[in-house]
């Protein structure tokens, strides 16, 4: 292993300003705020403006980041985005979050793993800071998902909604100390088989069109729980912890059942467990960054804890990002 390690030295966040709650769902469409409530712990959802892009919410999101860490963006030599949403088939929206920062130099690149985008957007810029690659990364999670929901589907369009979550990423020296700070392990996992259960019927070679989410709501809830359960447990024992030596878990934001169970399965404390979903609904590969800001601008992640992130989406794809804050 190489003798560097990548730290989260900002986080940043963006969300769209309109907001729709479940009795406005229900207008809409044949649901009731009991049954959102029951079925997903989902009240309501951010919905992005007309005209508002992937992009917007991104470069947004990556201003407060690197505000918060105190960077600029000259300084930058890697944008990592995960979206499922980009503004244009081409080029990356990355591409243009790097132009609007005014970031000339190094690359920018998306990434495609739906729910699981941002951990995997983390993981490779992690590996790309230790190869030496880069020294300084923006990794965005930044969707507007809403816009390939199927409005007269009840069984998915109450699930989702748009925002965007960013970090700067930091290489530093490892001096060989054994507590140190930043990303200890990244795990990413993924079984084309289970494509079906949770696709877009649309897309550039199978039909032209955009198309839209659907879903096999219980195949999901089924793989949700046992892919995070698996994810979970890898980063645990490859970095011989134990489930107590977990300060934060900051999953992926599918459905409060799907976290409450993950909880029971691996005896996890909720209490430790950073949870947006009831105001953010599924925000795909921005989830886990909007509640990782989130708490770490309340103060509830504190420097030196040990901060676990796992996400899983379609693909299926699945993955978790240990860090030492
Ligand atoms: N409002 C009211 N009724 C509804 C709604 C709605 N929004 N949606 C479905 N129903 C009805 C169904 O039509 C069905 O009616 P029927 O019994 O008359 O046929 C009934 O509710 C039960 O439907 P089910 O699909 O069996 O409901 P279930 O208990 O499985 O809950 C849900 C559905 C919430 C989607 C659940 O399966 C789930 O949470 N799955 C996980 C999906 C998920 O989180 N996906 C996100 C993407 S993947 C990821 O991020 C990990």
């Amino acid at each position: 292993m190489s003798g560097r390690r990548a730290r989260i030295v900002g986080c940043g966040s963006a969300l769209p300003r309109r907001v729709v709650d479940n009795a406005a769902m229900a207008e809409t469409v044949e649901t009731s705020d009991a049954w959102i409530v029951q079925r997903t712990g989902i009240r309501q959802r951010h919905i992005a403006g007309e005209g508002e892009k992937t992009s917007d919410l991104a470069i947004a999101a990556s201003r407060a980041a690197l505000a918060r860490a105190g960077v600029e963006a000259e300084a930058l030599d890697l944008v990592v985005l995960a979206t499922t949403t980009p503004d244009n088939t081409f080029p990356a929206t990355a591409t243009r979050v790097q132009a609007a920062l005014g970031m000339t130099r190094g690359c920018a690149f998306d990434i495609q793993a739906v729910c699981s985008g941002f951990v995997y957007a983390l993981a490779m810029a992690d590996n790309m800071l230790r190869l030496g690659q880069a020294d300084r990364a923006l990794v965005i999670g930044s969707e507007t998902f809403t816009r390939i929901l199927d409005w007269e589907d009840r069984g998915t369009c109450v699930l989702f909604g748009d925002g965007a979550g960013a970090v700067v990423l930091e290489a530093t020296a490892s001096n060989g100390a054994t507590v140190e700070r930043g990303i200890l392990s990244t795990h990413l996992r993924s079984d084309g088989r289970l494509h079906d259960a949770l696709y877009v019927d649309g897309g550039v070679s199978s039909t032209g069109t955009i198309g839209h989410v659907r879903m096999n709501g219980k195949d999901v809830f089924k793989h949700a729980v046992n892919n995070m359960a698996e994810a979970v447990l890898t980063a645990i024992e490859t970095n011989d912890l134990t489930v107590e030596d977990i300060d934060w878990l900051v999953p992926h934001q599918a459905n409060s059942r799907i976290i409450e169970a993950l909880c029971r399965r691996l005896n996890f404390p909720i209490e430790r467990v950073v949870v947006t979903v009831d105001r953010h609904a599924n925000t795909s590969a921005a989830s886990v960054p909007l509640a990782l800001d989130e708490a770490v601008r309340d103060g509830r992640i504190e420097a030196g804890q040990l901060v676990l992130m796992e996400a899983m989406g379609g693909g299926f794809t699945w993955g978790s990002v240990l860090a030492r804050w």
